[in-house]
């Protein structure tokens, strides 16, 4: 036991005991209707509401109470007690609260669904992004250059599942958000990162103060050639206008700017070569199949987190 597991048990049981002795003074006739109860629980039993404690007469309710407060506060310090989201019965409120709470390291977590008590969920909450505290929702392995696999990747993003754990090393079958309270979340990052053992490295990002309740894609598809939101591109600073693609039959899945240059999805544009994107906006020809993702080869990944 550590000292300070000793110093805090012994102050409770220091109060425990104070606040019994004060209480004894003023309840002594009640308790019994006898100056000098026999020393045992019968002796406090003809209220029924009060028992005998360590010499004196105590109200029952009260030294319950004190009893639970002594067991919490041995519990906290003895760590046995599991840190908020870190089991089933104790969920945090976000990935953010967990992070704010001293747990800085990636991995699966606890979350409640929603700010009311309505059960919680084991989630993957990226910790090594930007300040920390992000819910990671979708996650998609590198996809090679067709028409196929870009309209597998429409197939998989204009759809949302149940909200679930989110690993880095697969390719998610949805955005999985369904079940979660959006309305909590206030953040937004499409992210592009170099493997699924790497953090993400180049994003578009926007906030909503009112929530991310209806916003397209998080919460639903909006529709081809939609305004998603206006971005900042974390590689050229730009904030712009992104769209959903304008024609998934062209294809052109994912996000986009003005004629529908892609950069966070592919395009297969007039070029004989498909284009991934990943977020370079401030021409039309460091869009897609960058430097970044030919280096990364075939492991590169894009995200969803939010926050
Ligand atoms: C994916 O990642 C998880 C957790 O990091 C790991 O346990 C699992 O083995 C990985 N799977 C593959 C196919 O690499």
């Amino acid at each position: 036991m550590s000292s300070l597991k000793l110093l805090a048990l012994f102050s409770l049981c220091v109060i425990l005991r104070l606040t019994v002795a004060e209480d004894a003074g003023t309840s002594s006739t009640t308790c019994g209707g006898s100056p000098d109860p026999a020393p045992d629980a019968q002796g406090c039993s003809i209220t029924g509401n009060f028992v005998f404690h360590s010499g004196n007469c105590v109200g029952k309710n009260e030294l319950d109470e004190l009893k639970a407060r002594l067991q919490e506060l041995s519990d906290r310090v003895s760590g046995d007690v599991s840190r908020r989201g870190e089991s089933e019965e104790n969920p945090a409120m976000s990935c953010r609260e967990i992070f704010l709470s001293g747990s800085y390291t990636s991995g699966l977590y606890w979350v409640r669904l929603s700010a009311r008590d309505e059960g919680a969920v084991q989630v993957w909450c990226e910790m090594g992004f930007q300040d920390g505290g992000w819910l990671r929702i979708f996650n998609m392995m590198a996809k090679g250059a067709s028409t196929d696999q870009a309209a597998e990747m429409y197939d998989i993003i204009t759809r949302n599942g149940p909200i679930q754990a989110v690993l880095s090393n697969t390719t998610s079958s949805a955005i999985y958000t369904q079940g979660l309270d959006l309305g909590m979340y206030h953040e937004v990052v499409y992210g592009w990162a170099k493997s699924s053992a790497d953090v993400v490295s180049h994003y578009g990002y926007y906030r909503d103060d009112l929530g991310l309740k209806g916003h397209c894609y998080i919460d639903g598809f909006c529709g081809d050639n939609k305004v998603v939101a206006t971005m900042t591109s974390s590689v050229t600073k730009e904030k712009k206008e992104i769209k959903t693609g304008n024609d998934p039959t062209y294809p052109h899945v994912g996000l986009g700017w003005s004629t529908q240059q892609i950069t966070w999805g592919y395009d297969l544009n007039t070029s004989p070569h498909g284009h991934w994107a990943n977020w370079y906006t401030s021409s039309c020809c460091l869009t897609g199949n960058t430097a970044d993702i030919r280096d990364a080869g075939s492991n590169w990944r894009y995200t969803i987190l939010i926050r």
